[in-house]
């Protein structure tokens, strides 16, 4: 049957070749894309099409949970795409140029990455990069591990991850933009254009790939790859607005998630692939599938055996097949069986090939080969790392302004298992990122202040134990030191893909450390790394301060050593919730309101534990204090085709020059469909020098800013009260 469906391939080919027009015009850029697909199109191979359909791994793959490989001498020059774990640009161009010249029609290789948060030069966690609130920046640290990929030969990224992530237990919250669906899209779609430029075509640009879609974040018990149930008005509402801005972005491609998605695997959904993504948002790029997750329908138990799990995706509208080859090895069969048809096939090689001339690979298949100092880690980029991690750094607690460090400080000592990281602290997925280039905490320290502090530094302390000796030595530490630093936290793999934990509380060997330290009677100075928020409510009483640094990747340490002393004035606020205890879970500040609320006792509370957030979404100390005035309105009451404007004055009431950043909400009090408490619908940080002031504006567009979306996914603007809430003040509007 095989041999059948080939040679009628093979037939229509001859036929197609001498009737059709010069062969070689898909190689000729003046021609249009799409006309180009068509002309190479027509001279495939069903092998050559499902090739093209397939993505390897070339080299050995980094993440633990993917142990696949493929080794030079075992590449198929009819392979599409290889996800390319080597930074070797020669090996990557003598690839290349194996499979241009080896296979018949010369179509290049799309090799792609997992660039994260930086290639080589490591940015923080996309958590992290959140908490600045600032897209621009994050445009900015995209832009610059576009180009160091780009330089190694990486031509698509598998960034960003739009799952809004709600519950801390989930690993991949890491890589998340935090728990709010405006937040997710402002980061998105500034990610998207800084890996892409003005078009993937450039020199330097990459292609991004949005994922996992969709539902991803919302597995049960946080644990990753589970089942997710995800209402029709939380996917609406939630879970699509995100990559619905990256598609109006021009996000390149889309990587469907692992997850069963309310009873259908999404690699396998319809609806997802091709009602929402196709029909509705008009997305014409490829799909891919995450890895494996075409066979894994099978242990969905969606499919009766590998073929129909095959037939299943590509009908749903997966183009590209991640490493399992099913469409390789099954759908010839599914062709000869009348299940899948040769049109079904050509829509998604279609879209493929689409991208790789969009991306001018037929032109540019190779990379120039520079030395690494001309790549990577270029002292602009070090200094853009570095300055993320200033921003996104959080200052949780700052009791008696024991920070900045007083000039009377003259030595520290200086605790605790992340202080000499450089592994750990650069977080999940982290490309070509080498530790030993990595500033620790440490080696931040002791640039930040020289030979003014003394650095007792205690050696030993693990993730997962203590040893007597390191308690005796933190003790004589502490004892000849001004404050004690106690630097602790999650070990790289608690955080990121299969990583996710029951408990968000740290070890108790690492708490031991902080009581220690607090029993020492010395001011303690709490610094925490890790890629969720921590359950924090045994030690946070014992610190004097804390600051989340989370995994700030290269420059981590300079920055944190600069909160330390006063030279950066923190300016990270959370973009996800900080609960006490894990049970709390999943908390996060938009949810809807309960029907009793607050009468002698708190209503929905827990009798063992708070029914508050230890930090909300938002929260975030300075070293300046910030004063709000009221809000004002431009108008009151407005028509739904006006806008207005809503402002408010911003005092910095200390001598010290810091950011602010101001979160505009809307509390919609009554609809058809009942809304959360409160909506984020803008968000504006900017510098306010000591002592002056600065207004801050937000311009209301009722059909953008005052809208809902039902759980039919219909936009709907009702009239009635509406209240633009900034900080704790708020002011009335009304939508006539
Ligand atoms: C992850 C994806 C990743 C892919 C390729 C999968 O296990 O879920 O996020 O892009 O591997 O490395």
């Amino acid at each position: 049957m095989k041999r059948f469906t080939t040679l009628l391939g093979a037939l229509a080919i001859l036929l197609a070749s001498c009737c059709a027009e010069d062969p070689n015009l898909y190689k000729d850029a003046t021609q249009p894309i799409d006309k180009r697909v068509e002309s190479l199109l027509s001279q495939m191979t069903l092998d050559e099409k499902l090739g093209q359909m397939d993505i390897q791994v070339f080299g050995q793959n980094n993440n633990v949970n993917n142990m696949g490989k493929t080794f030079e001498g075992e590449i198929s020059p009819l392979i599409g795409s290889y996800i390319y774990t080597r930074n070797d640009a020669e090996l990557l161009n003598a690839t290349q140029k194996m499979v241009i010249e080896k296979s018949r029609l010369g179509i290049p290789v799309l090799f792609c990455m997992d660039v994260i948060h930086g290639y080589r030069t490591i940015f923080p966690i996309p958590l992290a990069q959140a908490c600045s609130w600032d897209p621009q920046m994050s445009y900015e640290t995209s832009r610059v591990a576009a180009k160091e990929a780009y330089l190694a030969g990486i031509k698509m990224t598998f960034s960003p991850m739009m799952d809004v992530a709600r519950d801390p237990r989930w690993g991949r919250v890491a890589e998340s933009y935090g728990e709010d669906p405006y937040t997710n899209c402002r980061f998105g779609e500034a990610v998207v254009k800084g890996y892409q430029g003005e078009s993937i075509a450039d020199k330097y640009s990459v292609a991004s790939c949005m994922k996992h879609f969709a539902g991803y974040a919302y597995s049960q018990g946080g644990r990753d790859y589970f089942p997710t149930e995800v209402s029709d008005l939380v996917l609406w509402e939630t879970v699509l607005p995100s990559f619905k801005a990256c598609v109006d972005a021009g996000v390149t491609t889309v990587m469907s998630s692992f997850n069963d998605f309310n009873g259908v695997p999404a690699t396998a959904s319809h609806f997802l692939l091709q009602d929402v993504l196709r029909d509705k948002w008009k997305f014409d790029g490829f799909v891919v599938s995450d890895w494996r997750s075409i066979e894994q329908i099978l242990n969905h138990r969606y499919a009766v055996d590998t073929l129909d799990a095959g037939v299943k995706a590509l009908l749903a509208g997966t183009d590209m097949d991640m490493y399992d080859a099913v469409y390789e090895r099954f759908m010839p069969e599914a062709m000869d069986r009348g299940l899948v048809s040769m049109d079904d096939i050509d829509k998604s090689v279609r879209r493929i090939l689409k991208t790789k001339f969009e991306l001018g690979l037929f032109e540019n298949p190779y990379v120039e080969v520079l030395p690494d100092a001309e790549r990577f880690r270029t002292p602009e980029s070090l200094a853009l790392a570095e300055k993320a991690a200033e921003k996104s750094m959080v200052l949780l607690k700052n009791e008696n302004s024991i920070l900045p460090l007083s000039k009377k400080i003259t030595s520290l000592a200086v605790v605790g298992v992340m202080a000499d990281s450089k592994y750990d602290i650069m977080g999940t997925w982290t490309a070509s990122g080498d530790a030993n280039e990595t500033i620790s905490v440490l080696d931040g320290l002791k640039n930040e202040f020289g030979s003014d502090v003394k650095i007792n530094f205690v050696e030993g302390a693990s993730f997962e134990s203590n040893s007597a000796k390191t308690l005796s030595a933190l003790r004589s530490a502490a004892r000849k030191s001004d404050a004690v630093v106690v630097a602790i936290g999650e070990e790289r793999k608690w955080s990121g893909e299969n990583g996710s934990v029951a408990s968000l509380g740290l070890p108790a060997c690492q708490e031991q450390l902080v009581i220690e330290a607090k029993n020492s009677g010395k001011p303690v100075i709490l610094l925490l790394s890790s890629g969720r928020p921590l359950g924090l409510s045994r030690i946070e009483p014992l610190a004097d301060a804390i600051v989340q640094m989370w995994q700030p990747g290269s420059c981590g340490g300079n920055a944190v050593a600069g909160i330390l002393s006063g030279r950066v004035n923190p300016s990270g606020r959370l973009a996800i919730t900080f609960p006490y205890v894990t049970g709390q879970v999943p908390m996060f500040y938009n949810h809807r309101q309960n029907g009793r609320v607050d009468w002698v006792v708190p209503q929905g509370r827990y009798v063992d534990a708070p029914h508050t957030p230890m930090y909300e979404f938002g929260y975030g100390l300075s070293y300046s204090t910030f004063e709000y005035g009221d809000v004002k309105i431009s108008k009151d009451k407005i028509a739904k085709g006006e806008s207005v404007t809503a402002s408010v004055t911003v005092k910095n009431t200390s001598n010290i020059d810091g950011e602010e950043t101001l979160l505009w909400f809307v509390d919609d009090a009554v609809a058809t469909t009942t809304q959360p408490i409160k909506k984020l619908k803008f968000f504006e940080k900017g510098e306010i020098k000591g002592g002056e002031s600065r207004t801050f504006t937000f311009e209301i567009d009722p059909m953008r800013d005052l809208s809902f979306v039902d759980r039919n996914g219909a936009t709907l603007l009702e009239e009635g009260d509406f209240y633009i809430i900034v900080k704790d003040k708020r002011v009335k509007l009304v939508l006539e």
